[in-house]
């Protein structure tokens, strides 16, 4: 069994230099390179791609050999994706929920996870592997920030990266509440422009920088 990190150890690596984790979906190869050219501009080289078509895992594997972006994969549903997004280069895996295996599979690979969960019983459950690092997904359906406020007075020791309803309109708020240690979405890089997303990239580095005094 996989020994529980101590609790002075967020498990996330490279993953915790930064408050916002993009994320990317490759609907179009042809794409990776603007957008990873785009956040790289904007001053947020890092992407959590998600595996939810036939591009992804080319997708982590071409933007993991550039050098310049660090590259997790999302959405990662079974141990076999989560295999395969090792082997194609992911640095870290993010997953839509809370599956044991998963978890230990990749911890075991000696890469960070940050798995979802949404209630009380899968935060425990979380947090019984020894995660204190948590995706609060899907955030904007279930009224996010109070969800994290009631975790906040139980959950001392976890933090959540809320997911699933973060724009750039709703950033500050997020990032601001103590609980959260980071937030992801789609939004910085669903234009697929480099010049957008690098623009995009930017106003979330500054927000990241106005309310936590910290680089994106
Ligand atoms: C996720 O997988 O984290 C969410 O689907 C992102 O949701 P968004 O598209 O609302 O940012």
């Amino acid at each position: 069994m996989t020994a529980p990190l101590p609790l002075s150890d967020d498990g996330l690596g490279r993953l915790a230099e930064f408050d916002v984790v993009p994320l990317v979906g490759i609907s179009d190869p042809g794409t990776v390179d603007a957008i990873a050219d785009g956040l790289v501009a904007g001053g947020l080289p890092v992407a959590e791609v998600a595996l939810r078509g036939e591009h992804g895992l080319a997708g982590i594997a071409r933007m993991a050999s550039r050098g310049d972006v660090l590259v997790g994969a999302g959405t990662v549903l079974s141990v076999d994706q989560a295999r395969e997004a090792l082997d194609a280069g992911a640095s870290f895996v993010v997953t839509p929920g809370l599956d044991v295996e998963v978890v230990r599979f990749v911890r075991d690979a000696g890469i960070p996870i940050v798995p979802g969960v949404l209630t009380p019983t899968e935060v425990q459950a979380a947090r019984r592997e020894g995660l204190r690092r948590l995706k609060l997904f899907p955030a904007g359906v279930f009224g996010g920030l109070k969800v994290l406020s009631a975790y906040a007075d139980v959950f001392r020791d976890m933090r959540f990266m809320p997911s699933g309803g973060i724009s750039q309109a709703n950033l500050a708020e997020h990032l601001s509440h103590p609980a959260v240690f980071a937030a992801s979405g789609s939004w910085i890089t669903s234009s697929g422009d480099a010049e957008q997303i690098a623009a995009a990239a930017r106003a979330a580095v500054a927000i990241g920088l106005e309310t936590r005094g910290s680089a994106a």
